[in-house]
C-alpha cells in the first residue's frame, strides 16, 4: 500500500497479514487511507516493537489474529441479536478463555496484532505513551493488572518508573508478558505474579494500569475499589475500557463511556483526563447512535 512505503516494517506486516487473511483487504486499505500521515508513522513504530515480540512467531501471529475476527464476529451477531453479551460471569470466562492455553495463546496474538490494524486500538496505545507515562513518578513503582500480551508494560518499563510488575489470571498472559519484556530487553526490576484482581495482595504502588479488564468483571466498582487501595495518594491510574464491545471474555455491559468514567470517580480517584476512540475511526455521534465500540480512556489520581 503507497501511503505505508515509507516504513517497511509496518508494510511488511500488513502484507503478511493480507497473505494469510486477504479477505481483510478492505478493511485494512480503509483503515491506513483514513488515516492521518502523523497516526500512520505512529503506528510504525508500534509495527518495530510487535515485530520483536513476535520473534519467529509473526506468521502464526497474523493467522491468530484472523481467527480474532472471526471470534469477535460470533459475538457481535450475539450481540446485535440480543442487545447483550453471551457471558455473564467471571466463571464461564476463566474456564472458556483464560485457563484454556491454546485459545488464550490465540487470543493475546490477535490482540497483539489489533494494535497495528484497529485504528481504536493504536490511538489508545498512542495516548498511553504520550499523555499517561510522563505522568508516572520518576523512579516509582508501577504495576499492570491483566497485561496480557506485555504491549503496555513493556512501555511503561520504557518510562521513568522504577519498576515494573504485572498481575494477571492468566498463566499463558504471563507466559506471553515474560516473554514480551525479554524479547524488548527490558533489564528494570520485574516481577510478575498470577494474582485475581479481586484476591490481590496488599501492596502499594504509584502508578497504575488497567487496561481492558474492566469488562471483564462481575463487579467492575468493586475491583476499582481495590485498585485505589493499591496506590499511594496521589498515585496516577490508566483505565481503558470499551462500551458496546462484544468479544470472547467480556461479561460486563458499559453502555456509554459516561458510565465508567462515573465508576472511576466513585471508586475515589479524582478525573484528571478523559478520552474516547471509536472502533473503525467512526465519527463519536454515529458510535454512540449506532451502539459502536467505544474505546474509553480516563486517567485518574488517587485522592
Ligand atoms: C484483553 S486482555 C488485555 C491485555 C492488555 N492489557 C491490553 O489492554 O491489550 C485482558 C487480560 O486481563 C486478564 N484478566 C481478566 N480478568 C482478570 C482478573 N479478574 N484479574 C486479573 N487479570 C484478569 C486476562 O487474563 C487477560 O490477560
Amino acid at each position: 500500500m503507497n501511503k505505508l512505503e515509507a516504513y517497511p516494517t509496518l508494510s511488511r506486516l500488513y502484507d503478511l497479514q493480507l497473505e494469510v487473511f486477504p479477505a481483510h483487504e478492505d478493511f485494512l486499505k480503509r483503515r491506513f487511507e483514513n488515516s492521518s500521515d502523523e497516526h500512520i508513522g505512529e503506528v510504525a513504530q508500534l509495527a518495530e516493537i510487535v515485530e520483536r515480540i513476535a520473534g519467529y512467531n509473526l506468521r502464526v501471529i497474523a493467522e491468530d489474529y484472523a481467527w480474532l475476527t472471526d471470534r469477535m464476529l460470533e459475538e457481535e451477531y450475539h450481540f446485535r441479536r440480543t442487545g447483550k453479551y453471551r457471558l455473564s460471569t467471571f466463571e464461564e470466562a476463566e474456564r472458556t478463555v483464560y485457563a484454556d492455553p491454546v485459545f488464550m495463546q490465540k487470543y493475546m496474538n490477535g490482540v497483539l496484532l489489533s494494535h497495528l490494524w484497529w485504528g481504536n486500538h493504536s490511538r489508545v496505545i498512542v495516548y498511553f505513551r504520550r499523555q499517561f507515562l510522563p505522568l508516572i513518578r520518576e523512579g516509582g513503582s508501577h504495576l499492570e493488572v491483566g497485561p496480557g500480551h506485555g504491549l503496555l508494560l513493556y512501555l511503561a518499563a520504557q518510562s521513568q518508573a522504577g519498576s515494573v510488575t504485572g498481575w494477571d489470571v492468566s498463566e499463558t498472559s504471563l507466559k506471553n508478558t515474560r516473554n514480551a519484556l525479554q524479547a524488548m530487553g527490558v533489564e528494570k526490576p520485574i516481577a510478575l505474579e498470577a494474582h485475581n484482581i479481586v484476591n490481590a495482595p496488599s501492596q502499594k504502588f504509584d502508578s497504575l494500569t488497567f487496561s481492558e479488564v474492566l469488562e471483564h468483571l462481575e463487579e467492575p466498582l468493586e475491583a476499582l475499589k481495590i485498585l485505589r487501595s493499591l496506590l499511594n495518594e496521589g498515585g496516577k491510574i490508566f483505565v481503558h475500557a470499551p462500551v458496546n464491545s462484544p468479544a470472547p471474555d467480556h461479561i460486563y455491559l458499559f453502555e456509554d463511556p459516561e458510565a465508567i468514567i462515573d465508576m472511576v470517580e466513585q471508586a475515589g480517584f479524582k478525573i484528571e483526563k478523559t478520552e474516547c476512540f471509536p472502533g473503525m475511526d467512526a465519527p463519536i455521534d454515529r458510535a454512540r447512535k449506532l451502539k459502536l465500540t467505544i474505546s474509553t480512556i480516563v486517567v485518574g489520581t488517587a485522592i
